[in-house]
């Protein structure tokens, strides 16, 4: 395998610290930097304190460590997003266009941009194509459009090779959430392993597409591995799992903790949760790089189940 030297923009978030612990057995503890606003909980490699809106010191740290490989993580989500759009819209872009640039002027080789099914809007109903009519209703969804829509612009125009995946929500036990409509489906596991009855911010019967962190990050990682020649999709690829409702969430949850209690108190997020698909098309992904999930919802809850309970003891002691 090629040397490479990989900055991972958002490290300390949900998808991003599990990330680069992965990306660090692959190519090495010092071929990976993380950057982040925030210092991690605990530090374990190269950490780079990072304000990635910063042009400049974005600039520093790809000449500091020859970077040749930058996954773009960093951004502000759904939920919170729309408690402020401008500042949601400003930070989602200008951190993508710092990316862009740097990438272009520096040469470096290979772009990971994550998207996500919130490029949707309210006019698909059931499983989303590839090739969907993209009408957004969230700030976050639409800066998510035009990150993939500057994505195909910088491919075509500059030969950047970025790659980028439409996540569904993703379920982890080794990190939560960071504000999004999705983050239930990771609470919920959590409150029955402590034995605590559950509240839903959406409807009982409100599906979603949904997918496990091992699955999201091998498909992430396996996307950036695929020949560039296969790609045919250089916006950003659909990418599916599973698809459930919270009432379907919690049967599951019961068959292995029967006494645990949900009720539904429907926010802000119920509305946002309506405008996304039930499911994603992700037939190009399958075709072009072997896509396939790993985990259906039963072996989700049974891992998830299992982590957090040694979590929960842990930390009991
Ligand atoms: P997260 O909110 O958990 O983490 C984002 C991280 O980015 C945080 O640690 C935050 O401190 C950091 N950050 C924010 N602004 C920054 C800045 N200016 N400079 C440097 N760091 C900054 O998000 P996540 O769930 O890990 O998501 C990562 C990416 O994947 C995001 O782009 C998100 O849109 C996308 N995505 C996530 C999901 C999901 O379910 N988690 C689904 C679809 C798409
Ligand atoms: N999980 C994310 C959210 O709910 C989807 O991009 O915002």
């Amino acid at each position: 395998m090629a040397k490479e030297n990989i900055l991972v923009i958002g490290a300390n978030g949900q998808i991003g610290s599990v990330l680069v612990t992965y990306l660090r057995d692959i190519y090495g503890e010092n071929q990976v930097v993380a950057a982040d606003l925030r210092q991690p909980e605990s530090e374990t490699g190269i950490f780079v304190l990072l304000d990635a809106t910063d042009a400049q010191a974005l600039a520093r740290t790809v000449r500091r460590y020859g970077i040749t490989q930058i996954y773009h993580l960093a951004a502000i989500l759904s939920a919170n997003g729309e408690k402020e759009p401008l500042k949601t819209w400003d930070i989602n872009m200008k951190t993508y266009f710092n990316v862009l640039e740097v990438a272009r002027e520096s040469g470096i080789q290979k772009i990971f941009y994550p998207s996500s099914i919130a490029v949707f809007g309210g006019n698909i109903t059931g499983v989303a194509p590839q090739e969907a009519a993209l009408n957004p209703s969230t700030v976050y969804g639409i800066s998510k459009v035009a990150g993939e829509n500057w994505s195909q612009y910088y491919f075509n125009r500059y030969g950047l090779d970025i790659r980028s995946l439409r996540y569904p929500g993703i379920i982890s036990h080794q990190s939560m959430p960071g504000g999004g409509t999705t983050d239930y489906a990771v609470d919920i596991y959590h409150q029955a392993v402590k034995g605590e009855d559950f509240t839903c911010f959406l409807e009982s019967e409100t599906r979603l597409p949904m997918i496990y962190m091992d699955d999201a990050i091998q498909a992430t990682v396996n996307l950036m591995e695929a020949d560039a020649g296969r790609l045919t999709v250089r916006n950003s690829y659909n990418l599916a799992a599973m698809s459930f409702s919270p009432k379907e969430i919690t049967r599951n949850i019961q068959e292995y903790i029967p006494d645990f209690k949900v009720s539904y108190q429907p926010d802000f997020r119920q509305e946002i949760a309506n405008s996304w698909p039930d499911n994603l098309d992700d037939s190009p992904a399958r075709t072009d790089w072997g896509w396939r999930a790993s985990y259906d919802l039963d072996k989700t809850t049974r891992e998830m189940i299992g982590a957090l309970r040694k979590k929960y003891q842990l930390i009991k002691g």
